[in-house]
């Protein structure tokens, strides 16, 4: 039987074991670059399989909130290689997520407070992004509205992910993770309910919505080896404004074919209510590694590694409180909880001051 804290071997990386920390924004990188607080905290989890460290914006025009860390500067390079560095010493391996928001942004966040960009003119009314209000201040603004890349621009961004992926590699880290879920800029092209363009990117025809997240994986492939590259998808997710669509388990089944020709690390599925039946045939076109992320126990994961559904596991929330999350699953120990509060923004209370399980 295998087990969720077997070995697992991810392309040339040997995973001590099949627990993957999930990558998961925190804002606290006030000058938009990691810190010696990033290198701590993650160093402090690298007991993980596998480390997914946060979405890290490829781009000024990629941010959609504040104090994220990006991936674009050489001060941002720079911290980040404080993180690898601290995590290969603590015996850890790291990816990074490469992000770009599209429309969820806002014009404070953009170079000379330019409109965001998405496949289309569009505008998401129901959740806010995090920048700065009328008088200045931090704060939960709603999205501005966004506008239709050209063709032309749609290339550059794709050469703005080979740069970050290029970066991520100078910067030591193990791999990188296209960010193409949760309705942010790849995945405002996939949906069909957003994606109406009438060109080779977008429309009612699966391969045009496709186009731009292929080419993208693709072209980051050739530049850094497709055994690097990795894609977090979230197929039937209803989150940041991203509609149902009639084709949407047939775009999400020829994505995941074509991928499978492709001989990347892994697949990622955040499962934001993704049904039974899509997984088992996204399980069934992809012949190599897929995670899985949403809600997880120790005993939920067991049993999907077990039953042949996925082969590695990335859990969330369980991380922000429990740095040595492998060490309790394997004995047993109990999980300490984090309070919302903590998630994003402020300082190291809440980020690096969770201890390891103390046995009494
Ligand atoms: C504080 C926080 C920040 C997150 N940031 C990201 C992110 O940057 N990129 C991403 O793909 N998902 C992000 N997520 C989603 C997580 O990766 C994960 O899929 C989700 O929390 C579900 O797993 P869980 O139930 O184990 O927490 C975030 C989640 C949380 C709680």
């Amino acid at each position: 039987m295998t087990t969720l804290l077997e070995p697992y071997q991810l392309a040339d990386l040997t995973l001590p074991n099949r627990v993957v920390m999930a990558p998961m924004t925190r804002s606290r990188s006030q000058n938009h670059a990691p810190n010696e607080s990033t290198a701590t905290y993650y160093a402090q989890r690298a007991s993980a399989g596998l480390i997914i460290a946060e979405g890290a914006p490829i781009s000024l025009q990629g941010r959609g909130y504040l104090w994220t860390p990006g991936i674009y500067t050489q001060e941002q390079l720079d911290g980040w290689r404080k993180v690898t560095d601290a995590v290969h010493q603590a015996g850890g391996r790291i990816f990074v997520q490469l992000w770009h928001t599209g429309r969820m942004s806002h014009v404070t966040l953009q170079e000379n407070g330019q409109a965001p960009v998405s496949s289309v003119d569009t505008q998401v009314v129901n959740w806010p992004v995090f920048a700065y209000d009328e008088a200045g201040n931090p704060g939960q603004v709603p999205a501005s509205p966004a506008r239709r890349l050209s063709v032309e621009e749609i290339h550059r961004i794709t050469e703005d992910f080979v740069r970050a992926a290029s970066n991520a590699m100078a910067a030591g880290f193990d791999g990188i993770e296209l960010h193409s879920a949760g309705a942010y800029l790849l995945d405002q092209f996939i949906n069909g309910g957003i994606n109406t363009r009438d060109d080779e990117y977008g429309g009612e025809s699966i391969q045009n919505r496709l186009r731009f997240v292929l080419e993208t994986v693709d072209a980051v492939s050739q530049a850094i080896g497709s055994k690097r590259v990795a894609i977090r998808i979230s197929p039937e997710a209803r989150i940041h404004d991203g509609p149902a669509y009639p084709s949407e388990r047939e775009t999400f089944l020829t994505l995941a074919e074509e991928l499978s020709k492709r001989s990347l690390a892994y697949l990622h599925i955040n499962d934001m209510g993704v049904s039974s039946e899509l997984l088992a045939g996204i399980r069934r076109v992809y012949r190599g590694t897929l995670m899985i992320a949403g809600e997880y126990t120790q005993e939920k994961a067991q049993k999907a590694i077990e039953s042949g559904v996925v082969d590695l596991v990335a859990f969330g929330r369980p991380y922000i409180a429990n740095p040595d999350l492998v060490e309790r699953f394997r004995n047993g120990w109990p999980l300490a909880v984090a309070e919302h509060a903590v998630f994003y923004g402020g300082d190291d209370r809440g980020y690096t001051d969770f201890p390891p399980y103390i046995q009494s």
